[in-house]
């Protein structure tokens, strides 16, 4: 039976992102029971949704005679939580008040579910005291607030209130859904952090990777269920780079020698491989034995290091390879030229240009490129948001190429 989530779509222009939130939501295998309130409407149409979920909406409207008359107690029965996602001023007000005059406030009295709702509204009325007051009265009473995040508004003003990012509200709905296990059953291999390239036993060759985005990976991809092993090169010191988080097998490698023979010693047991690396393309080519003495010219000969992830995905068979691309500039072009010629199912391109994104970064934006052509932009968000999204699209493929593989049932 599947973990049912209630929609609930109030009457502002983000309500078309609601369709996307739910799309998400049900590729996470939830069923999404959709509700949506009388000015939801005049934003987009109850068929949209009915469409999308396969599930008749419930509207604001009161049952007539010879409709079901509790079906804004029966709608909820089963569901584990509500979103209401956006959450207009009106609508969070009734609900602070306990005002039932409609089937939709009717149902989100009556549910006893867990509530999270995402704000989305103009600036001074998100910051309007009675506003701020019947969030904090939600608040206290358990409703768990998304958001809002401050960008430019629907109402061509700058600031806080806009509905917080698809990825993010999907994100903390499972978060809060907690034990949704996906990936039981399929085993990642992951890698993270900045390869090092000796020169001397104190200096090295190295990159600014922390491997905060490839251990968002492990770590969301084992919360989901998977079995996963992380090839771990150098990490921030503050990261449990040098333990072992926990449900994750850790194998250090510090150079990208050593990182290729640890991918290519678990690469033959694992499904989806997700190479979040930054590998070093170069390394000395005689590492000095003792500290090199200080003097006022040092030429280094490079020679160039294996690719790992072209030399596995050479031999992938049925497993999925996904890569990353630290692009800064031609991003689209170089990532896809990166798929072609690595042999990836997928890559996802970040441009570590940015300060507030990629190397180092708590935040990543990133646009996914599939073998079959998909292209998928993943606004600003957290690492772990990205990581969530980058494993929805590689098990997706895993799992497509294991239904191919399935016998037809006679
Ligand atoms: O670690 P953080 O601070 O969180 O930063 C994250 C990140 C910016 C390092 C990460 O998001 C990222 O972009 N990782 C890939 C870095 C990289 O090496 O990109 P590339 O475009 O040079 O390589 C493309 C792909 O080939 C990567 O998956 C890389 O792991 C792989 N590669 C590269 C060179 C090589 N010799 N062997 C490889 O397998």
């Amino acid at each position: 039976m599947k973990d049912t989530v209630i929609l609930v779509v109030t009457g502002s222009v983000a309500a078309y992102k609601s369709a996307l939130l739910a799309r998400r939501l049900m590729e996470r295998g939830l069923l999404v029971k959709v509700a949506m309130t009388a000015s939801a409407e005049r934003f987009i149409t109850p068929l949209t949704f009915e469409a999308l979920t396969g599930l008749p909406v419930l509207r604001a409207g009161f049952p007539q005679s010879g409709q079901a008359p509790m079906e804004h107690i029966n709608f909820s029965r089963g569901a584990r939580l509500v979103v209401i996602a956006p959450a207009t001023a009106n609508t969070l007000g009734k609900l602070a008040h306990g005002v039932a005059d409609d089937s939709i406030l009717s149902m989100l009295l009556a549910c006893g579910l867990p509530v999270m709702a995402a704000p989305a509204m103009n600036t001074q009325m998100y910051k309007h005291p009675a506003v701020q007051s019947n969030i904090s009265t939600l608040a206290a009473r358990g409703v768990t607030f998304i958001g809002p995040s401050s960008g430019s508004l629907a109402c061509g003003e700058e600031g806080e209130g806009k509905m917080e990012d698809v990825e993010t509200i999907f994100a903390a709905v499972m978060e809060k859904l907690g034990g949704v296990k996906d990936l039981a059953g399929a085993r990642l291999l992951v890698t993270a952090g900045g390869c090092q390239e000796p020169i001397d036993p104190v200096r090295y060759i190295g990159n600014r990777s922390s491997g905060k985005m490839g251990l968002a990976v492990a770590r969301v991809a084992a919360g989901r269920g998977a079995e996963v092993t992380l090839v771990a090169a150098h990490m921030e010191p503050s990261l449990p780079g040098t333990g072992t988080p926990e449900g994750i097998r850790v194998i250090r490698a510090q150079t990208a020698v050593e990182m290729q023979e640890a991918v290519r010693q678990e690469f033959v047991r694992c499904d989806i491989l997700v190479m979040a690396a930054a590998v070093s393309d170069y390394r000395v080519e005689s590492p000095a034995a003792e500290k090199v003495k200080k003097k006022s010219a040092m030429r280094l000969d490079l020679i160039e290091n294996p690719d790992i992830l072209a030399s596995v995905a050479l031999e992938k068979g049925d497993r999925v390879v996904a890569g990353f691309a630290a692009e800064t500039e031609d991003h689209l072009a170089s990532g896809r030229k990166k798929l072609m010629a690595k042999n990836l199912d997928l890559i996802v391109i970040n441009d570590v240009s940015r300060g507030d994104i990629g190397f180092g970064s708590d935040y990543n934006e990133v646009t996914l490129l599939t073998r079959d052509g998909k292209k998928i932009e993943i606004a600003r968000a957290t690492k772990d948001v990205v990581a969530g999204a980058v494993l929805d699209h590689a098990a997706a493929i895993w799992r497509a190429s294991q239904a191919m593989e399935q016998p037809e049932a006679s």
